[in-house]
């Protein structure tokens, strides 16, 4: 495993990363959630990610329970959780970052993670109700109170992360270090357009998720969706439309020969692309079983594989990518 600086601040991250998302509670009970993140640290992977609304806090718990059999020494390892949609109904709890809500919300996070603090804390949305010199207010509090050492935002404009930083910085206090973008093969977009001022002028880093399109770009879908997969989990039919659709279901069929040539997995593969990208600082992975894990680790190994060949030819693929 290799590890890349968040953006330029000192603290390091492995190149893969693993987080709970759907997974933990969701498809994986105490005994798998521990195998799994067991497997991922055995690789190198110093950082597990996690929120406070996944499975309604209960991924929380579970990591938390799966830390404590693990038993690793804290500073071996990173946590980060994420605040924003509230597990309480009521003005102010809910699709909010407002002071009140961040304050009590982190307390909630901790004692479900059963830690002290974690390593990193994101607003897991923009909230265009409170004033973003509010909330930075708030994380900086909770940093000076040694609840998270860092703080960063979730799929914010880059117009808002900048005046976050200014506020920061106008003030003396912590700003946030870091984006929780998506990004993969048909999702590059906005990373690749509107981030890279912050990533290059104001060194922010990125923990990248659904590196895999949340399992489409595994190629596992080109059959229909199995039976044992996300695509098959109820209430989620705006997932499936995704992981169905025929166009983008052609372009992973289209990338399965370059895959092929490198000698990867298509997994593999498409989790290598995220990381030939110097910007990506840690490219958070998701999985329902150790299986996956320990294949999706190896992608390390592909990174320098992408020559411009390759690349065009990817962009060939994905010229008209939704
Ligand atoms: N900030 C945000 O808004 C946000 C949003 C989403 C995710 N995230 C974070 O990013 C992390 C990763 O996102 P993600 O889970 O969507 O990642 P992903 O890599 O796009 O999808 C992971 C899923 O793909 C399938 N998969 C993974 N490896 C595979 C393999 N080698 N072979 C076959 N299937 C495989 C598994 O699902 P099945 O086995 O069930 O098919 C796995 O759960 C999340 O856990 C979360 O921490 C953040």
């Amino acid at each position: 495993m290799k590890y890349r600086h968040l953006g330029t601040a000192g603290i390091q991250v492995s190149e893969l990363s693993f987080g709970s998302w759907l997974t933990f509670h969701g498809q994986s009970g105490l005994e798998a959630t521990i195998s799994m993140m067991e497997a991922a640290y055995e690789a190198g992977v110093n950082f597990f990610d996690n929120a406070e609304a996944y499975a309604g806090g209960e991924s929380e718990e579970l990591m938390g329970a799966a830390l404590k059999k693990l038993g690793w020494r804290r500073g071996s390892f990173l946590v980060s959780t994420k605040l924003f949609w509230g597990l309480h109904e009521g003005p102010n709890e809910q699709n909010t970052l407002n002071r009140k809500y961040l304050i009590e919300g982190i307390d909630g996070s901790l004692r479900r993670l059963d830690l002290d603090y974690v390593d990193l804390l994101f607003c897991h949305r923009a909230d265009p109700t409170t004033p973003i010199e509010e909330t930075v207010w708030a994380m900086h509090n909770i940093i000076e109170k040694g609840k998270a050492l860092y703080w960063g935002t979730s799929e914010w404009e880059a117009a808002d992360i900048l005046t976050a930083i200014e506020i920061a910085e106008r003030h003396h206090l912590h700003k946030p270090i870091v984006e929780q973008p998506v990004y993969n093969l048909f999702e590059r977009h906005r990373f690749d357009s509107s981030y890279e001022s912050l990533y290059q002028d104001r060194g922010y880093g990125s923990t990248t998720w659904s590196p895999l399109a949340s399992g489409l770009l595994t190629g596992k879908y080109n059959d229909g969706v199995p039976s044992d997969s996300r695509g098959a989990l109820e209430s989620f039919d705006w997932l499936q439309e995704q992981l169905t659709d025929a166009e983008r279901l052609e372009k992973v069929a289209a990338l399965k020969p370059l895959a092929d040539q490198m000698g990867a997995s298509l997994a593999q593969f498409s989790l290598a692309w995220c990381l030939q990208n110097p910007f990506v600082s840690t490219v958070m992975t998701g999985a329902s079983r150790v299986e996956q894990v320990q294949e999706n680790m190896q992608a390390i190994e592909f990174v320098d594989s992408f020559t411009p060949d390759v690349m065009d030819e990817i962009d060939r693929i994905f010229e008209n990518s939704p």
